[in-house]
């Protein structure tokens, strides 16, 4: 992505600060791992999105009036020496398209003249550790200055939302981004599943960590920086974990193993999941409770197109998932009653408890509103069946082209009185990433494909 785009995003954003408005918005902190070892430095997202600026310490402030200035490290021959090299404030202008540049060892100086003759300071609320506090140390620093004739800003609202529903529509490049994403996953994923049964065959022990060793190299391989979050790869019983994260068990022939991993490429994420059999051959029951996956997957995918609801896709697979319970009896006709029943008593909720997607993006779960702006004041209440609590309904989003979201229906089958013994320790996900498009959506994970015979195929 070319300087422009950056230049672009903070002239959409000054418009909608008002005249008078000022947004500050720092990096990630750097964060230690142990000792004198940081864990590997992320930028913040909205910072990238505002700058494309990739260096730790650094501050961008975008004023109403459309002027930009960046805080960043200064140039330090030595410690470049250890640390690499610095952009430093002269070249920032010219390199990232901001209009001024300082060294943040100065910003306790500039903030107070930037926030002089503000209304309003925006910034990221409860993101940044100790932020607040700052925008109150330039605040008071200001504020010792209006007998001066010093002009404080008298309202202090949060950014999040103003830069959530830019981050919401993803543009052409940050789309092309995300497709080159999935594409490296789809292919981490391929290499995991061929490795699985290629050493079982070879009669080895594989564990959990051979797999992800493999989806590792594959993201390296194609220039990922890093995971897009803590890769999952459960073996057997471990699939019913739902944050269960790549360890030791033994993947064992006649097992389904679920890996959900993604990589980060440039600043976006991908987030795919498969479930494959250990040795490359699904078991009945395993593929019985596979193919249900798969087939509420497409009802939530044939609902994952502009203008429907956010909800629509989750309120398709819950319908299948619901209905293959009933027939497979993993739960009692005798004692829940019917598929209306089921969905209203939210009886599936002990082998399906999440939802079947979220918005993807720079974040794996990206930020945006999951209720429709435009219908805020639309409210009604129900009780949860499960809780008793009173819970507030809001229209869920419409879906518009551009937006990006996950399709993840899955099953997770724990040992329990009255649960078919043949299903037990069955966990299943199936979750592909989805950019909505006007009639429908592209499916960018489909890179690995979904379907069991070819997993099979592609695992002989
Ligand atoms: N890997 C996290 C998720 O699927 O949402
Ligand atoms: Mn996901
Ligand atoms: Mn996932």
């Amino acid at each position: 992505m070319t300087t422009s785009i950056y230049i672009q995003r903070r002239a959409t954003l000054a418009k909608q600060l008002g005249k008078n408005g000022i947004a500050i918005i720092p990096t990630a902190q750097e964060q230690q791992r142990n000792r004198d070892s940081d864990f590997l430095f992320r930028a913040d997202s909205y910072f990238y999105y505002l700058t494309g600026f990739t260096e730790p310490r650094a501050w961008l402030v975008v004023l109403g009036d459309g002027t930009s200035t960046l805080f960043c490290q200064p140039k330090d021959l030595e410690r470049e020496v250890w640390d690499g090299i610095r952009l430093g404030p002269d070249a920032a202008p010219a390199e990232l398209g901001v209009d001024a540049a300082f060294s943040v060892a100065d910003i306790d100086t500039h903030l107070p003249k930037l926030l002089d003759n503000q209304s309003v300071v925006w910034y990221p609320f409860a993101t940044h550790k100790g932020l607040e506090t700052r925008v109150d140390g330039w605040l008071n620093a200001l504020r010792a200055r209006v007998r001066f004739g010093a002009m404080c800003p008298e309202q202090q609202r949060d950014l999040c939302g103003l830069v959530d529903e830019m981050r919401l529509i993803k543009d052409a490049g940050e789309q092309a981004t995300m497709r080159r994403a999935a594409q490296i996953s789809a292919g981490a994923h391929i290499r995991a599943m061929q490795l699985s049964a290629r050493m079982l065959r070879q009669g080895k022990a594989v564990q959990e960590f051979h797999l992800d060793a493999e989806l590792l190299h594959e993201f390296r391989l194609h220039g990922s920086q890093y995971p897009a979050y803590g890769s999952i790869v459960a073996a057997g019983a471990n699939a019913c974990v739902l944050h269960y994260r790549a360890d030791k068990a033994p993947v064992r022939s006649g097992e389904l193993v679920l890996i959900d991993a993604g990589c980060e490429l440039d600043g976006y994420a991908s987030d795919i999941t498969r479930t494959f059999p250990a040795n490359g051959k699904f078991t009945g029951p395993q593929r019985e409770l596979y193919d249900l996956v798969q087939a509420s997957q497409e009802a939530a995918v044939a609902m994952t197109r502009a203008g429907a609801r956010f909800t629509d896709p989750h309120e398709a697979s819950v319908k299948v998932l619901a209905q293959g319970m009933l027939d497979t009896g993993l739960l009692d006709k005798n004692k829940v009653g019917g598929l209306d029943d089921v969905i209203e008593n939210r009886s599936y909720f002990p082998f399906y408890m999440h939802r079947t997607g979220h918005w993807l993006g720079m974040d794996v779960h990206d930020c945006g509103a999951y209720l429709e702006p435009s219908e805020m004041g639309q409210t009604s209440q129900r009780i949860d069946p499960l809780t008793g609590e009173t819970l507030i309904n809001r229209p869920a989003r419409i879906l518009r082209a551009g937006m990006v979201l996950t399709v993840e229906p899955g099953i997770y089958v724990r040992p329990a009185a009255g649960v078919p013994e043949k299903y037990h320790n069955i966990g299943i996900r199936i979750e592909d990433d989805a950019i909505v498009t006007a009639t429908g959506c592209e499916l960018i994970s489909r890179g690995v494909p979904v379907d069991a015979d070819e997993i099979e195929a592609l695992m002989r």
